[in-house]
């Protein structure tokens, strides 16, 4: 049964609804440099951390434009980087469940630094649990 509230207020996964929530590209580049700056700083994050080239400017650019068309706004990743598949683009890594766990938990604790609603951030996070298990390429 909706609500009143249901009725007139868009839900995230609308049209753009989300990339608004996040704040835009300008939010969502914060989003990511936040995360990043959490993936270089927390212990548990040091195997993930390490998968990655030790400068990560592109690495933050190519989240921040894959998550502005991911959350429904423009699909800048495509425009600059060409077409991308998710689980392709991290075959080549070894990422089992407690990489995964520990992506999340950097994505969680840079949620919590952002302006956001409360539940965008819990929608976020159980959003990306999604994409981040096809990640996965070992138990
Ligand atoms: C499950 C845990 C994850 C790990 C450990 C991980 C790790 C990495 C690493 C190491 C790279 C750089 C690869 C390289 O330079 O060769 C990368 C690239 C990337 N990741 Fe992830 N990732 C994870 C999940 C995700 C998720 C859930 C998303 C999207 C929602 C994502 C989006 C991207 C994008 C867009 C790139 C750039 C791909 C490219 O170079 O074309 N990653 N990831």
């Amino acid at each position: 049964m909706s609500t009143a509230q249901n009725k007139t207020q868009p839900r995230y996964g609308d049209g753009d609804t989300s990339f608004q929530a996040a704040g835009g590209q300008a939010g969502i580049r914060k989003l990511v440099d936040d995360f990043y700056d959490v993936m270089d700083q927390h212990t548990d994050a040091d195997r993930i951390r390490k998968m990655h080239p030790r400068d990560l400017e592109e690495s933050r650019d190519k989240l921040a434009l894959f998550l502005c068309g991911w959350l429904g706004g423009p699909r800048l990743f495509r425009e600059k980087y060409g077409p991308i598949s998710i689980p392709q683009a991290h075959s080549h890594l070894r990422i089992d469940s407690a990489d995964r766990d520990n992506w999340l938990m950097c994505m969680e604790e840079a949620l919590k630094l952002q302006p956001y609603a409360e539940d965008f951030k819990q929608y976020m996070l159980i959003q990306l649990a999604v994409p981040a298990e096809r990640c996965r390429t070992v138990d």
